[in-house]
């Protein structure tokens, strides 16, 4: 039996120094990619595959990140008054609903375990997702971006899943690392995870890759786990244990993910989300032309 997955966890505590100085005052979070800040396209992903209720764990100097998310009185009046009625409705469309966003801190950096464990009581005892920011997708074949595979996987399949992608063996030490049980093709079984393995160890190059659906079962779990790689509380190290007990499967995810936290990620991020616009598209390609032409 499955259960409807209503909530997620967007962990946006982090600091951002991959993109200094530019993360020094604005968060990570708030970095707009074409015109919009690399939350708002995570958040427009989670809304695409049915979330309700968005749970932001947040940290201090992060206060914009819930001014965003709220209406702008000011601005919107403005608008109003000006008969710019298409930004106007562009923009309510974009804010959730009142009652639709939660707020709460990680009060100290001790990794994304402990982000995500203090959610739990906003999350309460119910299956949701954790989204990790930085990374935004574009749909492929499927036509829906990352989460929304996820929860079609969790329909499924039930139990825990976790969004991978193939990155080239050098790069696995960066990343947590899963290893393949019984394979479905665009879904698998995990039967193995590892937080960033030492170069040379690592058993598979399918890392994960940010999306994830995880049973409130984690919570007990991650409350006790000792710090693992980097001297952090790891998800992954909670979700191994989780796996002693509960099913977990893989989604190769069908269509392309941006690391917005590194500098070359972002770049890209912006390139190819101005390509899957049709408004700017057009414009965009014809400028893109004379840069690349260039080259
Ligand atoms: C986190 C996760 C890791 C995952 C990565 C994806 O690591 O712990 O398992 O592969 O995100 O970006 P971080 O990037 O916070 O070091």
């Amino acid at each position: 039996m499955t259960r409807r997955i209503r909530k997620a966890v967007f962990p946006v505590a982090g600091l951002g120094t991959r993109v200094l100085p530019a993360t020094k005052m604005v968060p990570k979070e708030m970095l707009t990619v074409v015109d919009r800040p690399v939350l708002q396209h995570c958040v427009e992903e989670a809304r695409e595959a049915g979330i309700e209720h968005f749970v932001f764990v947040t940290g201090r100097n992060k206060a914009v990140i819930e001014d965003h998310f709220d209406l702008a009185y000011e601005l919107e009046d403005t608008l109003r008054k000006r008969g710019k009625t298409k930004e106007l409705e562009a923009l309510l469309a974009d804010t959730p609903a009142a009652g639709a966003t939660s707020f709460t801190r990680q009060q100290a950096p001790l990794g994304l375990g402990h982000a995500v464990w203090c959610a739990r009581d906003i999350i309460g005892d119910e299956p949701f997702a954790v989204m990790l920011p930085d990374m935004i997708t574009l749909p492929g074949q499927r036509g829906t971006r990352c989460l929304g595979q996820c929860i079609e996987a969790y329909e499924k399949h039930g139990g825990n899943i976790i969004a991978v992608e193939e990155v080239p063996p050098a790069d696995t030490h960066m990343y947590g690392v899963v290893s393949v049980g019984a394979d479905h093709g665009h879904t698998f079984q995990i039967n193995g995870m590892v937080e960033k393995p030492p170069r040379g160890t690592s058993p598979s190059n399918l890392i994960i890759s940010g999306r994830y659906i995880l049973g409130p079962e984690v919570f007990g779990i991650l409350a006790n786990v000792e710090k693992g790689a980097g001297g952090e509380i790891q998800l992954t190290d909670g979700m191994k244990k989780l796996a002693e007990k509960q099913v977990f499967h893989g989604v190769r995810f069908d269509g392309k993910t941006y690391d917005t936290g590194s500098k070359v990620g972002f770049l890209a991020a912006n390139v190819a989300f101005a390509l899957s616009r049709p408004d700017i598209a057009p414009a965009f390609r014809a400028e893109l032309k004379k840069i690349v032409g260039s080259l």
